[in-house]
């Protein structure tokens, strides 16, 4: 054998970070019931990097150190790619969430254009219309959870920017969608074979839910192609139909359908999930709010935006992601991966490090002003080839509700504990789903504002 076959081999050979001791049964029930606590506390006994057993990865190094977690975003693809099993399982053969190394990266350069610049601001109206319209239904003076209202704006602004969808074909997605996202999200972590899945299986409910789907998105789509003016629609779907790949193909029917779901099942709930933390965190912080309000009625945004960072940083509702091993081995800091691991990236680890965020538990919007958040410690939308496609149309989102919920509503403030963290299969959300009691603000004040924290004049438009 060469040289430098052998250092090869002696480079690969796994080098792996501390593994937690308790039996693997443990591991795996603590992760199903607790998941949350299970890897803080196996944080706080092994450190930034450690190693455990996770169903339904198997072999797991969970990693919380920014300098590893830029390493895991920048690995290329056919070293760490897809995590297996994903989503992607039953969203359908389309969806980018089955898709790995370069077909990956040729579906995301069509993905991506429909999220940007023009095409973005065109969404802008959409968000705003839906969300007066929701909060026009709120009760005033009576508490109510507002993650269900927040998951309505959310599933109808997708709806529309995303599906184009209008009239029938609106009311039947806005039926039938969040069933199939609830239905699949539980299938996902199913087994496919073997005594529960014979038992317990929904796959056939569905097959018929998915069957109702690509009928309306076969409407959709044909409707689509007969528009004269196709060119000069703004919506995703109209976007993904015109768009060709580098080759001059254009995407596959079936592949736009999946790839469609695949949008909603990843940026409906999340989106609603964190506006619902947004009011659960704003209620408990009176001198913010009010600081909050002084700012929307003089037209500013610096702290909306300063506060959303920092609700998503205290309240990531997607707590890690994942990259699977492809390569013989993946380097990690001083580690060495064997092929087959999965490298989880905790990012609510990350974010609620001492270390890495000062005072990483106080809720405190101001650490984000005039500074732009870290690439690799402020991670809530991931990183890397498989950052979220929709974190400037999310973020977006998130600034139009609030700003438009501050301009019409006054939220009562509480001294009650912070809601605690729930799992809802996917999006972790605050357990009493944001309570919140509101009264319609009669006119809106317009003040000058000290972002220092004084409001510095007030003046009354009515
Ligand atoms: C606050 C809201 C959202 C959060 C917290 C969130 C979070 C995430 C995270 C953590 C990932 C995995 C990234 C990685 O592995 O590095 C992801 C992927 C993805 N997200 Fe989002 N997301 C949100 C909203 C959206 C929206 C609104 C859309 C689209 C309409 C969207 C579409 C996607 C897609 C398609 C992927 C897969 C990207 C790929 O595999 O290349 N997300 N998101």
């Amino acid at each position: 054998m060469t040289e430098t076959a052998t250092e090869h081999r002696i480079a690969d050979a796994p080098r792996l970070p501390p593994a937690t001791r308790l039996p693997a049964a443990v591991q795996s029930i603590a992760m199903l019931v607790a998941r949350r606590r299970t890897l803080a506390a196996l944080r706080r006994r092994h450190g930034t990097a450690f190693r455990m057993r996770v169903p339904p990865f198997g072999n797991v190094v969970v990693v919380s150190d920014p300098a590893l977690v830029k390493q895991v975003f920048t690995t290329k693809p056919d070293v760490a790619g897809n995590p297996e099993p994903n989503l992607g399982r039953v969203l359908g053969d389309g969806s980018i969430f089955n898709l790995d190394g370069e077909p990956h990266r040729r579906r995301r350069k069509l993905l991506t254009p429909p999220f940007h610049g023009r095409r973005l601001r065109a969404y802008e109206g959409i968000v705003e219309e839906e969300a007066r319209r929701e909060a026009a239904t709120w009760p005033e003076g009576r508490e109510f959870e507002t993650l269900e209202p927040f998951m309505r704006i959310t599933l109808n602004v997708i709806l529309r920017a995303v599906f184009g969808a209008e009239g029938r074909d609106l009311d039947e997605l806005r039926d039938l969608l969040p069933r199939i996202v609830a239905l699949g999200s539980r299938l996902a972590v199913l087994p496919t074979t073997g005594p529960i899945a014979a038992v317990a299986n929904p796959r056939q409910r569905f097959q018929a839910y998915r069957r109702r789907y690509d009928a309306v998105a076969d409407g959709l789509i044909a409707r689509a192609l007969a528009d004269p003016r196709l060119d000069e629609r703004d919506d995703v779907l109209a976007m993904l139909l015109q768009s060709r790949y580098e080759d001059g193909r254009s995407m596959a029917h079936r592949d736009v359908a999946d790839e469609l779901l695949t949008l909603l099942a990843a940026g409906h709930a999340t989106t609603a999930t964190t506006l619902a933390w947004t009011v659960e965190r704003l209620s408990r912080h009176p001198r913010l709010l009010e600081r909050l309000v002084d700012e929307a009625d003089a037209g500013g945004s610096e702290l909306r935006h300063a506060t959303i960072l920092e609700v998503q940083r205290t309240r990531p509702v997607i707590i890690a992601t994942a990259r699977r091993v492809n390569a013989p081995a993946m380097p990690l800091g001083e580690w060495v991966i064997p092929r087959r691991y999965t490298v989880i990236v905790g990012i609510d680890l990350v974010q609620s490090d001492d270390a890495v965020f000062p005072d990483a538990r106080r809720f405190d919007p101001d650490r984000f002003l005039g500074a732009a958040p870290d690439t690799y410690a402020w991670i809530p939308f991931g990183g890397g080839t498989r950052r979220c496609v929709g974190a400037a149309f999310a973020t977006l989102e998130l600034d139009v509700v609030l700003r438009t919920l501050l301009r019409e509503y006054e939220l009562r403030t509480t001294d009650r504990r912070g809601e605690r963290w729930h799992s809802r299969g996917v999006a972790f959300a605050p357990a009493r789903g944001g309570r919140a009691v509101v009264h319609r603000r009669s006119a809106p004040a317009r003040r000058t504002v000290d972002l220092t924290g004084t409001p510095a004049s007030t003046s009354t438009t009515a």
